[in-house]
């Protein structure tokens, strides 16, 4: 079986990062979010107090104390920044709002993509992002592209707010979801897009078995070896 890496982009709460876990876990390879580093680099900086509005003033050398690493557990890596281990804190309303905003400085960008592509030189990797198919690993041999209708979006991250008993409105998540869309389509270094040979998989009317059904099936005659048909003449 040859390990590849699946490249997985696509909007925000159309159900790629749930479908790319799970088809990691059925392959046995490795699962990255990549949304996560982003993340884990708002985290660090909320954390001292920076804001939004203080861009500007940010600077490269902030990497140098940043001390980001992903670690695996079970399929999947986990951010940490230092000793501390970071999830749920991950998925707070301000921290990705302040993530989308970090994430359109070139220099975040460029130490994001080196780090991720020293992640996935052996392969069997799922990588999760927005910018993964076209350049991050831009020759996966499998490239899927998420989309689905903003309604079903909004449900989706409304329920997950609930589940998580955070606070959530409707409204509010719409305005933020079409916000950091508008952002990450415009922004002029690697905007959100489709790689000219990615799969486009709309998830409106999918659950999330089905999705991990499909791209399952996508990948499966990309890693098969195919068998030696007898005579074998080299
Ligand atoms: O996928 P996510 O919602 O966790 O991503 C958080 C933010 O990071 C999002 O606004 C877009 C940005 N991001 C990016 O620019 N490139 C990636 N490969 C992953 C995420």
């Amino acid at each position: 079986m040859r390990k590849i890496i699946v490249a997985v982009d696509g909007y925000a709460a159309t159900g790629k990062t749930t479908t790319a876990r799970g088809v990691a876990e059925t392959l046995g390879y490795l699962y990255l979010d990549t949304g996560a580093m982003y993340r884990a680099l708002a985290w660090y900086l909320h954390q001292q107090s920076f804001t939004e509005a203080e861009i500007e003033r940010l600077k490269p050398d902030v990497l140098e104390k940043f001390a980001l690493h992903m670690e695996p557990e079970g399929c999947e890596l986990v951010a940490w920044v230092g000793e501390r281990r970071l999830s749920e804190e991950l998925r707070l309303p301000e921290i990705a709002r302040l993530a989308s905003v970090i994430s359109t400085l070139p220099w975040v960008r460029a130490y994001m993509v080196q780090e991720q592509q020293r992640l996935g030189q052996k392969g069997g990797m799922v990588v999760v992002g927005r910018d993964i198919g076209t350049v991050v690993f831009p020759e996966a041999p499998l490239k899927v592209f998420f989309i689905a209708s903003l309604e079903v979006r909004v449900e989706r991250r409304y329920q997950e707010l609930r589940q998580k008993g955070l606070p959530a409105d409707r409204e509010a998540i719409r305005q933020a979801l079409l916000e950091r869309d508008y952002r990450d389509e415009t922004r002029p270094i690697s905007p959100l897009r489709p790689a000219p040979d990615a799969r486009l998989l709309d998830t409106t009317c999918l659950t999330i078995p089905q999705q991990i059904e499909r791209v399952l099936s996508w990948v499966k005659p990309l890693i098969t070896v195919p068998a030696i048909s007898f005579p074998y003449s080299p």
